[in-house]
């Protein structure tokens, strides 16, 4: 068997590839393998999203190449900066292989071929293909929460974002694989699985929606439990947050991101909807489901963004009270609408500093959200052992926050039931009952 290593960069969509190309890999004689030095093919699995993250990618690959001196290896980047980038990374003369997200069923011939001399790309875009026969390969995090996509590209054409172009258009995988997949992983001891995709409100598979999909998948058994992600404020529909309402499975989390505060900003990243709308949804969510959590991305500095706009913002935090939430300064992507219409125009300094008045804000809302959960009783599904005292367990609870208490009993994939005794900004801190 030849080895193939690979790394997984940017979001859980990437990782549930990973595990498809593992899969495809595993039936054409290739094993995974943890090492670069062992490996006889390394492979990046990319991110675009950001110029940070493909810098840090094609550093990376400097090191890959390293490996060249001592042994043949073959060196493939995979994913978004292979769609992004395309000749261009074959051109720099360090990488074999340039494979984009819809092609990944042709890797083993281009590994084949690669191995005999010749660098090898393939870029096709697909309408239709959603790997939804191929049974992932488990990366293991934690042997107890997997990734199930449902979905894949993006037909939203938000300025700032180069997803559409690397991930191709959007289509929905077959809602009876999905299904058999959920089920498979409850039997072999998985007990939280993670829907994906980029827009998850617009799922539809031969008439069934996604909120009949996660009624579907709730079904498959009340001790598994269910979590999606990435909710659209536009799309999220109220049958989605009845159907979570009524299954006591479906964790009470839901990732909303809302990008800017300000509707003249949100405008221009053609978000189709205005901060009214954003906070309405939420008032919706809390009125259906109470103590469900929400959590957000957002960009600052955003194109022509002013203080008054940065303002908004932060207002529409303290507003919502986000309980978590991924903060971001805008990074213009090649290619994308705001590249080509809008300038650059807030400098870097300016959107540092905006990024970090957000984060210390967050930091707050955070602390504050922890803070009302203390002396609450939570059921958590056990993780595994917490990373900083072995006598310590670790796991979430439906809302997501991360728990941590002391425990000799119970194992990873069982449901405990614990008290929050106090908080820090990031964990609870519980007593098992
Ligand atoms: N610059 C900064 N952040 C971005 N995101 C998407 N595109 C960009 C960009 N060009 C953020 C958004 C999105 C998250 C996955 O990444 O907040 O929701
Ligand atoms: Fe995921 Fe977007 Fe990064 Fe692609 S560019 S890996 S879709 S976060």
């Amino acid at each position: 068997m030849k080895k193939v290593y690979i790394e997984t960069y940017g979001c859980q969509m990437n990782v549930a590839d990973t595990e498809i190309i593992f899969s495809i890999l595993s039936r054409h004689g290739w094993e995974r393998c943890e090492s670069i030095e062992e490996a006889d093919a390394v492979m990046a699995n990319t991110c675009s999203i950001r110029d940070n993250a493909e810098q840090r990618i094609l550093g990376r690959i400097d090191q890959f190449v390293l490996q060249r001196q001592s042994r043949p290896v073959i060196i493939g980047i995979l994913g978004c900066m292979a769609e992004r980038m395309k000749e261009k990374l074959l051109d720099t003369g360090k990488v074999d292989i340039v494979a984009g997200p819809d092609t990944y069923r042709r890797l083993p011939e281009l590994l084949e071929a690669a191995a005999d001399g010749h660098p090898q790309i393939d870029v096709m875009l697909s309408r239709e293909e959603t790997y939804a026969d191929i049974a992932p390969v488990r990366i293991d995090r934690n042997g107890v929460s997997a990734f199930i996509s449902i979905m894949r590209g993006c037909n939203n054409v938000c300025s700032y974002c180069v997803v559409p172009y690397t991930r191709g258009a959007e289509r929905s995988r077959d809602a009876h694989t999905i299904v058999r997949e959920a089920c498979d992983c409850f039997a072999k001891g998985y007990r939280e699985v993670t829907l994906l995709g980029q827009n998850v409100d617009s799922y539809n598979w031969e008439g069934i929606s996604f909120a009949q999909l996660l009624a579907m998948v709730a079904e498959v058994n009340p001790l598994l439990r269910v979590r999606f992600s990435t909710s659209n404020p536009q799309d999220i529909s109220d049958a989605v947050i009845q159907t979570m309402a009524r299954y006591p499975n479906i964790c009470h989390h839901i990732h909303l991101p809302v990008q800017s505060g300000s509707d003249r900003i949100l405008e221009k990243m053609r978000r189709r909807y205005t901060r009214a709308w954003y906070l309405e949804r939420v008032a919706k969510i809390r009125e259906l489901i109470p103590d469900c959590a929400i959590s957000t991305d957002v960009i600052a500095g955003f194109c022509s963004e002013t203080l008054e706009d940065h303002a908004d913002t932060l207002s529409l935090f303290e507003q919502v009270g986000f309980d978590a939430a991924y903060m971001f300064y805008y990074s213009e992507r090649p290619g994308t609408l705001a590249a080509r219409k809008y300038p650059d125009d807030v400098p870097i300094e300016e959107k540092t500093r905006r990024l970090n008045e957000i984060i210390s804000l967050q930091n707050r809302l955070s602390l504050e959200s922890n803070r009302r959960d203390v002396g609450k009783v939570f059921e958590v599904l056990v993780e595994g052992p917490s990373k900083k005292t072995d006598r310590d367990l670790c796991g979430r609870t439906g809302t997501n926050k991360m728990c941590v208490w002391t425990d000799s009993v119970h194992k990873s994939g069982d449901y405990v039931k614990v008290k929050v005794l106090d908080c820090t900004q990031a964990t609870l801190l519980c007593q098992l009952i």
